[in-house]
């Protein structure tokens, strides 16, 4: 089955054709970086104008690169939800319209289900259960995948989410938008000697909130006294204390619920630091450590395409035209 995914939710417009969930014909990412970055974070409204401009083009390339037309495509699908109204409303109302001329079925893709399968486009045979560490710039959560459809929620963030933090430590510092690849790559320069505590008493939640305070308190303190920041050790030391709690929080999950396999989702996952950290703990604890191809991590319709294929196997999501974008979907 050949599915047409739609992702839109927040600043990258794409188009992607999968097929029965697992393999990835075309996965066109028309990035908006370049346009949000003067403004130093996405602008929402600037968003939906150039997913406008951008979508008939990235689905016709999208077609393209798979060597398809929309006579071999069998199902649409979209993400509905969570993410910007405005961005949200330009992919959904663009898949109804095909799904409508073309009388496809059009399944609504909750994004991080999107996220999950992305280790599916990647792993071949990679199948439920297992635990995901879901990491992106707008969830923290230890997910149990039981089965393709059926989640369950261990353990969430308090406040921020990780990629959020990432952000704002990048401009605290003046490394600019967005942040979780510059911080990662100074990182990699930097020494991890400074110690920013972990919350103690959170069991498998997270609070993000606290470190990114401690860290801008700490750079503030430096600018105050009139001394060159440390960029790229304060990078490593962030990095290192935040990479910490996610890897040992997801392998405990996996010897507590007794899941040997492991696996990272959205665009915190393309982090370095935590790829090396999940992967070697893994090994240590006899558990099997899955990470996404790069071109997965972050945004993009294939992992959407995945993840519809499994919903429309199982009956669940298949929409009529009254399908509205849901901006605070849940998990
Ligand atoms: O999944 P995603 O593309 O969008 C959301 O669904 O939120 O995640 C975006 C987040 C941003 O906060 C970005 O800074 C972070 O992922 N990110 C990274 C890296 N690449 C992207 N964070 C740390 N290291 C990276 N290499
Ligand atoms: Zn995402």
């Amino acid at each position: 089955m050949k599915i047409l995914a739609i992702e839109s939710s927040c600043d990258e417009t794409s188009c992607a054709v999968v097929e029965d969930g697992r393999v990835c014909f075309s996965n066109i990412v028309s990035s908006q970086i370049d346009i949000h970055t003067r403004f130093g974070g996405v602008v929402p409204e600037v968003a939906s104008r150039n997913h406008i401009t951008a979508i008939s083009n990235v689905v016709a390339l999208a077609l393209k690169e798979a060597n398809c037309t929309f006579a071999d495509i069998d199902a649409i699908a979209v993400t509905y939800g969570a993410g910007l109204i405005g961005s949200l409303l330009v992919g959904v109302s663009y898949a109804k319209g095909l799904a409508y001329a073309l009388k496809l079925p059009l399944i609504a893709v909750n994004h991080i289900y999107g996220h999950i399968a992305s280790n599916y486009l990647t792993y071949k045979n990679l199948e439920p259960p297992f635990i995901c560490l879901l990491v992106s710039g707008g969830h923290t959560a230890i997910i149990k995948v039981k089965d393709y459809n059926h989640h369950e929620i261990i353990g969430n963030t308090l406040d921020d989410a990780v990629g959020e933090c990432y952000d704002k430590v990048a401009r605290v510092l003046g490394l600019g938008y967005p942040g979780g690849p510059k911080v990662d790559k100074c990182a990699l320069e930097g020494k991890a000697n400074i110690v920013f505590t972990k919350p103690d008493n959170l069991g498998y939640n997270f609070s993000f909130s606290g470190k990114k305070t401690a860290v801008i308190n700490y750079i503030h303190k430096l600018q105050q006294r009139g001394e060159t920041l440390p960029i790229n050790d304060i990078c490593a030391s962030f990095e290192k204390c935040a990479v910490d709690e996610l890897a040992e929080k997801a392998i405990k999950a996996c010897k507590n619920f007794k899941i040997k396999k492991v696996v990272i989702a959205g665009g915190v996952s393309a982090n370095r630091e935590l790829r090396a950290k999940l992967t070697k703990l893994a090994i240590e604890n006899g558990v099997e450590c899955f990470v996404p191809d790069m071109q997965y991590c972050t945004d993009n319709a294939a992992m959407v395409g995945s993840a519809a294929y499994y919903q429309y196997k199982a009956g669940i999501g298949i929409a009529d035209f009254t399908l509205a974008p849901n901006p605070s979907l849940s998990l």
